[in-house]
This record gives structure tokens, C-alpha cells and sequence, in this order.
């Protein structure tokens, strides 16, 4: 089993780190376009493996997709990250660039491999890792809701000061500020969040959780890497266990919803095809409007790149 990453700055390097420490695959390999950057990176990693215990060998390469070859999944991060007083869609030129061009060599060595897209703007990037690999939308899909999910669920373990691990939750839509937590789906062991919290303070928790790529960008100057690497790893590892989890994943939509022709977040069951299913869940009138907001605000960046598209 081989999982490739590209692009081994902060994200990409720590979900490498993530899934040979998990030994998740045999062979993983690290790929950036900056020359030796992956191999350090790849060699300091390998070198933490008789400390702490595993043997899925881990290498690093400048840029050489053959060295890739065979991946039966490949995570792309490549691309520039969120910087202050930059929004997720200000990425969009630059890293569909970047995207575009990854995904047809990671095609041209590995025509089998499930293609999880995690650079921003993260719909639309996953969007243009569709259209350049040509393989059925079950293999390409991108993540942002099990970050965005993970840092709901944190906060809330924080205010009710529980265990992260008894906290239940989904959430839809793009990843940006109009993402779609859903309280009516949150449960703590079992409980419903609502009959826990006060309704001002689960607003304020589901405003943070919007914001929440934001916060870390205005803290460290640049955008988060720790939970975005583990999130990544954690469907890597879906996939590779034949899992069947149940995750928020960035799919490609066909009628669900009443939506079509759109990457956007919804729950799926993700195992060794890929995204398996996608679950439609009954959500009400309200719930139905912040989803069609946020699809609305997903179309108009996708749009940018098809006008992209269209000029190039
Ligand atoms: P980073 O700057 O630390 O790493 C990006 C790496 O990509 C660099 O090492 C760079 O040399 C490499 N790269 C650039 N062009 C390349 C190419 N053509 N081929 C191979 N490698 C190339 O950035 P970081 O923090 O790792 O973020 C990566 C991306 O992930 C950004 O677009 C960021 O916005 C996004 N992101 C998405 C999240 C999500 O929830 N989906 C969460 C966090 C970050
Ligand atoms: C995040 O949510 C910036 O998309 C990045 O941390």
C-alpha cells in the first residue's frame, strides 16, 4: 500500500507524519516542488520511526511524480495558504494553477489513486482536481469538514468541559464562512447539545466554529496545520481500513439536496471505493437555507475558475 502527499510544507508534512506514524501504508511518499524540501522533511520523519515504533517507510522527492507511482491514495496540499487579511477564495488563481498541474502528474503515474484535495479555496480546488483527473467523482473529494467539525466539537468540550471524544456532530456547506454547523445533529454521549447549552452560547460556539480558520491565521500569521493534517490522515485511513466511516466530506453533488453540478460538504460513508454513499439527511426549512447560502457562495467562487477556464 502507497500513499503519496504533495506539497510538504505545514499541512502536507504533518499528515505524512500522521499516516506513516499510524503506519497506514507501507510506503509514503512526500512530494513538493521545492528542491530537497520534501526529502528533509521525509528523512527527519523516518528517523522518528525507531522512536516511536513504526515501519511504514517514508521518502521525500523534488518534483519526481514517478516516485509516486501506484499510490492508491494521494493527498494534495500543494498551494499557497491563507495568509492575514486574505480570504480562502484571494487563493484561487495561484493554486488552481498549482492543483491543475499536481493532479494530471499524480493521474499520469497513478490513474487508479482516490484524490483527496485539501488546498483552498477548498471546493473549488477539489472542483479542479475533478476536471484535470477524470475519474469518477466517488475518488475525487476534498477535506474541510472533519476540520471544520473537529474544531466545532473542541469548542464545545471546552464550554461544557467534557471529553472531545463523547461529542457527536455534523456539519455541511463549503468550507468558509458560511459553513453549516447543524446543532440538531450534535449530541453529547447521546444527549442532545441543546438540552445542554444555552442557545446564546451554542450561537456564539457555531459563530467561532465559522470563523475558526481565521483565528488560527490571525494567531500564527499563517493558516493551521496540526488538526488539517490529522483530518486529512483520518480519511486516508477510512479509505485504506476499508472503514466505512461516516465524515463530512467536500463531494461532488448529483440531485442530492436539490443540488446539482457542485462540490460541496455533506455526510458520506467513506471506505475503500472512495465516498461510498453520500447520506441525505432530513433537514428542515432552516437548516435547508444556510445550506443553499453557503452552495451559493460555493457556485460563485466555481464559477471564477470556469471563467478561468474559459480565458486561458
Ligand atoms: P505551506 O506553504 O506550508 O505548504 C505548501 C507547500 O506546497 C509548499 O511547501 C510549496 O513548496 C508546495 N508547492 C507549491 N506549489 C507546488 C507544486 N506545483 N507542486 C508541489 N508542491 C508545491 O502551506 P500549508 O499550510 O501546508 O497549506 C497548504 C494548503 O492547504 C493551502 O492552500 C492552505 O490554504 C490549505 N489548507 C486547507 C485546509 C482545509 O481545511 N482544507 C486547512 C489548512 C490549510
Ligand atoms: C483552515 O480552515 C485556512 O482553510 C484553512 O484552517
Amino acid at each position: 500500500m502507497k500513499v503519496s502527499v504533495i506539497g510538504a510544507g505545514n499541512v502536507g508534512a504533518t499528515c505524512a507524519d500522521v499516516i506513516a506514524h499510524k503506519e497506514l501504508a507501507n510506503e509514503v511518499v512526500l512530494l513538493d516542488i521545492k528542491e530537497n524540501f520534501a526529502e528533509g522533511k521525509a528523512l527527519d520523519m523516518w528517523q522518528t520511526a525507531p522512536i516511536n515504533m513504526y515501519d511504514s517507510r517514508i521518502t521525500g522527492s523534488t518534483n519526481d511524480y514517478a516516485k509516486t507511482a501506484g499510490s492508491e491514495v494521494v493527498v494534495i496540499t500543494s498551494g499557497l495558504p491563507r495568509k492575514p487579511g486574505m480570504t480562502r477564495d484571494d487563493l484561487i488563481a495561484t493554486n488552481a494553477g498549482i492543483v491543475k498541474t499536481v493532479t494530471e502528474n499524480v493521474i499520469k503515474h497513478s490513474p487508479n489513486a482516490i484524490i483527496i484535495v485539501v488546498s483552498n479555496p477548498l471546493d473549488v480546488m477539489t472542483y479542479c482536481a475533478y476536471l484535470n483527473a477524470k475519474l469518477p467523482s466517488n475518488k475525487v473529494f476534498g477535506m474541510a469538514g472533519i476540520l471544520d467539525t473537529a474544531r466545532y466539537k473542541a469548542f464545545l468540550a471546552t464550554e461544557l468541559n467534557v471529553s472531545p471524544k463523547d461529542i457527536q456532530a455534523v456539519l455541511m456547506g463549503g468550507h468558509g464562512d458560511t459553513m453549516v454547523p447543524l446543532p440538531r445533529y450534535t449530541t453529547v454521549g447521546g444527549i442532545p447539545v441543546t438540552e445542554l447549552i444555552a442557545k446564546d452560547r451554542l450561537d456564539a460556539i457555531i459563530d467561532r466554529t465559522k470563523k475558526g480558520g481565521g483565528e488560527i491565521v490571525n494567531l500564527l500569521g499563517t493558516s493551521a496545520w496540526y488538526a488539517p493534517g490529522a483530518a486529512a490522515a483520518q480519511m486516508v485511513e477510512a479509505i485504506v481500513r476499508d472503514q466505512k466511516r461516516v465524515f463530512p466530506v467536500c463531494a461532488w453533488l448529483n440531485g442530492e439536496y436539490g443540488m446539482k453540478d457542485i462540490y460541496m460538504g455533506v455526510p458520506v460513508i467513506l471506505g475503500k471505493n472512495g465516498i461510498e454513499k453520500i447520506i441525505e439527511l432530513k433537514l428542515n426549512e432552516d437548516e435547508m437555507q444556510l445550506c443553499n447560502e453557503s452552495a451559493k457562495a460555493v457556485k460563485e467562487v466555481m464559477a471564477v475558475l470556469d471563467n478561468m477556464k474559459a480565458t486561458a
